[in-house]
């Protein structure tokens, strides 16, 4: 049998040797603690969980859900909008639900680009971004994200034959993983870039409440106040704990909207309409939750911060999302630390190389679960900072300690230790 030659393209070798290393762990006996994902342990909202139930007492509700069974979620939304950023859309022509906001990333391409078009994504970025691209036939250029120039894309390096081909850039800030948020002169440094380019301007906005310190990161709509070739795409899956439940939505260029929608319709008919009635719940109902969530994850980052600091690995603070980006002391192979620490510990990170090769030398904590860190008087005592002390990184006495041991790592290395066994990068 033969497959096709685009499944190359969607390759996340990364991601498939962590599920190797995941298998010997659980096959090495030991509980797997899967960090690699930023999934909420947090309750959705009683009046949420409330909308859903009854809608599966209404026999009417079980049907395909068509675009014009949508429209009150469509209202909701362009109605959530005009609160959120002053921003007024028409809820018939620029709004879209979606099945999750990565479903709309996803297939995006293949509504903008042919064969051979080139993106611009981000690098480090969100694997999705590049699978998307790599399904529509498309050319991914990873515009590189360093800290020096605060994890923004510098648009003057893109070389000329790049832009040439290009069609499409996708942004997303606050940034998972480096954690960035982009300011708004940045949006409005991007879109006169996308103009002087001809670009779709895709801005994946999965973490819009997630600033931690309560602001509002910038919309890309509130500077593309036209729509004139713009596409923001929404997720309920953070904001409100609803990342089993798969839906999101993208605002808009109505064009562009246009355009996915008729992707979509080849795909599928929508979400059950109990879910569709769950997100109205949730845009038009109380925000109070938001103010809540960010308390709890300030309390989960400064404590995994400190665990951090306390076994001699800084790591800087983020100031938004729900991950740490955490350099690996010594520099060196993000995939190897990732795949060590799982064998060992059990513990189950992203390695930063998954993210693109700007991500090597770093691996992504998602802080966001780790409800059992914080509660260290918990009956369940396996819980986080038991794991993070088995991992330390060496001072120079602990290298003298060590050394006498037959070992001599580098100084700013990673020992972790479990029991008797010891692994030192
Ligand atoms: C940048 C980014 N986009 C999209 C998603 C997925 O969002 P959704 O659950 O709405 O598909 C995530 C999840 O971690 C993400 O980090």
């Amino acid at each position: 049998m033969r497959l096709a030659t685009r499944l190359q393209g969607l390759q996340a070798n990364v991601f498939a040797d962590m599920d190797r290393a995941k298998q010997e762990a659980i096959a090495a006996g030991l509980p797997l603690w899967d960090l690699s994902l930023g999934s909420s342990d947090l309750p959705v909202a009683p009046h949420i969980v409330a909308a859903i139930q009854d809608s599966l007492q209404d026999s009417h509700s079980f049907g395909y859900t068509l675009f014009g069974a949508t429209a009150d979620l469509r209202r909701a939304i362009a109605q959530w909008l005009v609160v959120k950023f002053g921003v007024e859309v028409d809820p018939e022509t620029e709004v879209l639900p979606l099945i999750g906001s990565q479903e709309g990333t996803g297939h995006l391409p293949l509504a903008v680009l042919n064969p051979g078009d080139m993106a611009l994504l981000q690098n480090p970025g969100y694997p999705s971004h590049y699978g998307g691209v790599a399904l529509a036939g498309g050319v991914p250029y990873g515009m590189e994200l360093r800290p020096e120039t605060g994890f923004l894309p510098q648009f003057d390096r893109i070389p000329g034959d790049v832009l040439a081909r290009t069609r499409l850039m996708v942004l997303s800030y606050p940034h998972n993983p480096t954690t960035a948020i982009a300011p708004r002169e940045f949006w409005e440094e991007a879109l006169a870039f996308a103009r002087r380019h001809d670009l779709v301007l895709a801005h994946d906005f999965p973490y819009v409440d997630f600033a931690l310190d309560g602001s509002l990161p910038p919309s890309v709509l509130q500077v593309d106040r036209g729509r004139e070739r713009s596409l923001e795409f929404f997720s309920l899956s953070k904001s409100y704990h609803m990342g089993g439940l798969r839906v999101g939505f993208a605002v808009g260029n109505r064009e562009l909207i246009g355009a996915l929608r008729r992707i979509k319709a080849v795909v599928d008919f929508n979400q059950y309409r109990g879910i569709l009635r769950g997100a109205i719940a949730a845009l038009t109902g109380p925000q109070d939750g938001l103010g809540h969530t960010q308390q709890i994850l300030r309390e989960r980052r400064d404590a995994a911060v400190q665990a951090f600091r306390a076994i001699g690995w800084t790591v800087p603070v983020p100031a938004a999302t729900m991950y740490l980006w955490a350099p690996l002391p010594g520099g060196g192979n993000s995939l190897r630390f990732c795949q060590e620490l799982v064998k060992n510990t059990g513990v189950a990170l992203a390695p930063g190389s998954g993210f693109g090769s700007a991500g090597e030398g770093t691996c992504v904590w998602p802080w966001c679960s780790l409800r059992r860190f914080c509660r260290r008087r918990s009956r369940r005592s396996a819980n986080f900072s038991d794991k993070l002390r088995s991992i330390a990184v060496l001072h120079s006495d602990e290298t003298r300690q060590v050394g006498l041991q037959g070992r001599s790592p580098r100084i700013g290395s990673i020992r972790l230790s479990l029991g008797r066994k010891t692994v030192s990068f």
